[in-house]
C-alpha cells in the first residue's frame, strides 16, 4: 500500500498553474517569454479597498472570525445579490470562503457520495472534474461546439441527466471560452432542469461583471425561480475587483447546504483572512465605477486578440461575450511541423512548440477538456498582447 491516499491519485495538479510556473522559470533564466496563461487581471486592487484593509488592521480586526464570514460581509453579499441579481438571500443562506475555489470545493465535498454524477460541460474550468473525483464522484462531460460558441445545448443537457446526477456545474461567462449565456439561452437550459427535480445547480458566476458590448448577465436562480431551492449561486471578488491574492469567494443557497459547507470549513481552514473579509465588504459596498472602466480596456484587448488570431494561418477564434479569455481552435495546425522541427499532433504539441519557437505561453485545450484548442488570457497590456499575437502569427506562418 502506498503512503499517499488513493483519492489523491485520482486527481492532477492544476495544469494552468503548472504552465504559468514554467513560463516564470523560463523568464527567470533570461528567456524572452510572453505569458498569456495566468487567469488574473493585470489591474491593481482599487485604493479604497486597500484602505479598508489597512483600516481593519489598525482597528485590530486581526483575530479569528465566524467560520464562514463576518456578518458585515454576509450583509454586503446579500445586498449584492438583491441589487444585481434580484435574488433574496438571508445571511444564514450565505457562506464566504478562501476564494471561490474553496466555496466550490466545500459544496462538492459536502454533497457527493461515491458514484454520484456531476455534469460538466466541455470546455470546463480545470478544477471542476478534479474536485468531483476527489470527492469520489463521476464527472459526466458534455460537449459543446465552436459553431455554437461553446454553449451547452438543452437537448445535450437532457441526454446527460441520469438518476445518479447530483449537480450540473454551470459557468457563465466561462473560463476558458469566455462564452456567456443570454437570458433566453439560459432559460432553455433551466426549462430542462425544472423537469429533473433531483438535479442541483452549482452556478459559478465568478466572471459576472466581465461582459462586453452591452451583454446582460443572467444567473439560473434569477431566470427560473423554481430552481432557487436547489441552486448554489457562487461568486467572488477575485476577478472583477482585481483581488485574486486576497482570497475571498462566496456562495448562497439553501440553508441545509450552507450549513454542511460551514461544517466542513470549520474542520479545515476556518475563517478566510479577517483583513481580506473587510476589504471584500468595501469592494461590494463601495464604488463600482472602476469595473466599467476596466471592462472598456478588456473589450479593446479582446477585439484586438480575436482579430489578430483570426489572421493567423490555421487558427479560428470566435468573439466571446465575457471573461478575459479566448479559446481559438488550432485544428489547421495539426499534422504540421514547426520551424523548430517539432511535429504538431495535438494542442499540447502546439502550445509546447509555440513556447519553444516564439516564447509565448498559452494553455493547451486538453487541460480544459476540449481539443484542439488553446486558451489565451488577455488580462495583460495591449502592447504585450500585440507582440504575442504577432509571434503567434509568425509561428503559424512558419508551420510546414
Ligand atoms: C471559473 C472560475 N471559477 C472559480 C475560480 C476561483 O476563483 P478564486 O481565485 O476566487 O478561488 C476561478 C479562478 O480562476 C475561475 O476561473
Amino acid at each position: 500500500m502506498g503512503f499517499i491516499a488513493d483519492s489523491l491519485n485520482r486527481i492532477q495538479p492544476s495544469q494552468t498553474i503548472a504552465i504559468s510556473m514554467k513560463a516564470h522559470e523560463l523568464k527567470a533564466q533570461g528567456k524572452n517569454i510572453v505569458a498569456l496563461s495566468a487567469g488574473e487581471p493585470d489591474f491593481d486592487t482599487p485604493d479604497n479597498i486597500k484602505e479598508a484593509a489597512i483600516a481593519a488592521i489598525r482597528r485590530g480586526e486581526t483575530k479569528y472570525t465566524a467560520v464562514d464570514g463576518i456578518i458585515e460581509l454576509k450583509r454586503a453579499i446579500a445586498a449584492k445579490f438583491k441589487r444585481e441579481n434580484g435574488l433574496d438571500y438571508k445571511t444564514s443562506q450565505i457562506t464566504a470562503g478562501t476564494g471561490g475555489k474553496q466555496v466550490l470545493f466545500n459544496a462538492l465535498i459536502a454533497t457527493i457520495n461515491p458514484g454520484d454524477e456531476v455534469i460538466v460541460p466541455r470546455p470546463y474550468w480545470v478544477s471542476y472534474p478534479d474536485i468531483v473525483m476527489l470527492a469520489g464522484g463521476i464527472p459526466v462531460f458534455v460537449p459543446t461546439t465552436l459553431q455554437n460558441k461553446f454553449k451547452l445545448q438543452p437537448d445535450v443537457l437532457e441526454q446527460a441527466i441520469t438518476a445518479k446526477t447530483k449537480w450540473l456545474i454551470f459557468n457563465s461567462p466561462s473560463n476558458p471560452s469566455g462564452a456567456a449565456y443570454t437570458e433566453t439561452e439560459l432559460k432553455a437550459l433551466t426549462d430542462v432542469l425544472v423537469r429533473h427535480p433531483h438535479v442541483w445547480i452549482l452556478t459559478d458566476d465568478m466572471y459576472e461583471h466581465l461582459v462586453y458590448d452591452d451583454f446582460v448577465f443572467a444567473t439560473p436562480a434569477q431566470v427560473e425561480p423554481r430552481l432557487y431551492e436547489r441552486t448554489l449561486t457562487m461568486n467572488g471578488v477575485s476577478k472583477a475587483y482585481c483581488m485574486t491574492g486576497w482570497r475571498i469567494g462566496y456562495g448562497a443557497g439553501p440553508e441545509t447546504l450552507v450549513k454542511a459547507m460551514q461544517k466542513l470549513q470549520s474542520q479545515s481552514t476556518s475563517n478566510p483572512s479577517s483583513v481580506s473579509q473587510w476589504a471584500a465588504v468595501e469592494a461590494l459596498n463601495g464604488p463600482q465605477d472602476f469595473i466599467a472602466a476596466n471592462n472598456k480596456v478588456f473589450k479593446e484587448r479582446r477585439d484586438l486578440v480575436v482579430s489578430m488570431l483570426n489572421q493567423a494561418k490555421g487558427l479560428s477564434c470566435p468573439t466571446p461575450e465575457g471573461a478575459f479569455y479566448v479559446y481559438p481552435s488550432c485544428e489547421g495546425a495539426i499534422g504540421k511541423t514547426a520551424a523548430t522541427g517539432q511535429r504538431i499532433t495535438s494542442d499540447e504539441d502546439f502550445a509546447s512548440a509555440l513556447l519553444d519557437a516564439e516564447g509565448v505561453a498559452v494553455v493547451h485545450g486538453a487541460a480544459f477538456g476540449m481539443e484542439p484548442h488553446f486558451r489565451i488570457s488577455y488580462a495583460t497590456s495591449t502592447g504585450v498582447l500585440e507582440d504575442a499575437c504577432q509571434r503567434i502569427q509568425r509561428f503559424c506562418a512558419n508551420l510546414r
